[in-house]
């Protein structure tokens, strides 16, 4: 965040913040002290993705000075988040990544902690290399956040923990053999995987096992059915796994919480918390 409007706001949540600028340290100290409170800050390091952090040791320890001087800031530690590792394709590559991204973050922390500096949180890591990174002797907390939902992408990495999120869709349309038609398209699934939804199972439960699913338009999609056996008909509801949960879920204003076929909650989503 680096928007002075947006860290009054922030600070006020209680959140813990990170800055890979000491810049961004003396906005939130401004902040902080106009709302009167104290904030917890890490210092965010580019640990190989070069999307954000700070990039070298030397302005790690530059950040943490800043922070040392702001009365309302309270150091207590660093990130260190890849997002390469989680999607790095199969394990072997997950776990070369975050090899090495946590060899560079014990480097920096070693750093910091020599400069008398808090230490006591190394946040990173994510649902694609939870396992291997809660070995890390070094990290404390595990930023894992797609498990919740899962989605096709985590599983395509094979990734075990079971869909929660799917997408209710019907077929409007059954005047083919192969293929029936959707009311789900580009408007109701994430499309930055390149890849379509995986329609997984009727709403009364019954798996739809080797059909597969294309794009038909912002509306539309198709399920193809040759040689699976399924028969599908109008109005039948089906329900998607979503290709990445995360650009799916931003799609919708709410989530229906089921057990069975019962809605126990309605959750609305806030998808402007700024
Ligand atoms: C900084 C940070 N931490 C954690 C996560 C969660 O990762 P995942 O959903 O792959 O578990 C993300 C995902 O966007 C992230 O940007």
């Amino acid at each position: 965040v680096a928007d002075p409007i947006k860290m009054r706001r922030i600070v006020k949540t209680g959140a813990i913040v990170v800055a890979d600028h000491a810049t961004q340290a003396e906005w939130y100290q401004q902040a902080a002290a106009a709302e009167g409170v104290m904030v917890d800050i890490l210092v965010d390091c580019d640990v190989g993705d070069h999307r954000t952090g700070a990039g070298s040791t030397e302005q790690v320890l530059e950040i943490a000075q800043t922070i040392g001087r702001s009365p309302n800031l309270r150091l207590r530690g660093l990130q260190a988040y890849s997002v390469l590792g989680s999607h790095a394709g199969g394990r072997p590559e997950r776990e070369r990544v975050s090899r090495e991204v946590f060899e560079r973050a014990a480097a920096i922390r070693d750093a910091m902690s020599r400069g008398g500096f808090s230490t006591e949180i190394l946040t990173g890591g994510s649902t694609g290399t939870w396992e291997i990174d809660t070995l890390v002797p070094a990290l404390t907390e595990l930023q894992a956040g797609s498990y919740v939902f899962m989605d096709m992408a985590y599983r395509r990495e094979g990734l075990d923990f079971k869909p929660a999120l799917t997408v209710l869709a019907t077929v409007v349309s059954a005047n083919h053999q192969a293929f029936v038609t959707v009311d789900g398209g580009f408007k109701a699934f994430s499309t930055d995987r390149g890849y379509g939804p995986e329609a997984s199972h009727l709403i009364s439960g019954e798996p739809l096992a080797g059909t597969k699913y294309r794009w038909g338009g912002d509306e539309f999609g198709y399920v193809d059915l040759e040689s699976t056996g399924h028969k599908l008909k109008l109005g039948d509801r089906i329900e998607f796994i979503p290709p990445h949960c995360d650009p799916t879920a931003n799609l919708y204003d709410r989530i229906y919480a089921c057990r069975g076929e019962h809605v126990e909650a309605v959750w609305p989503l806030k998808r402007q918390i700024l």
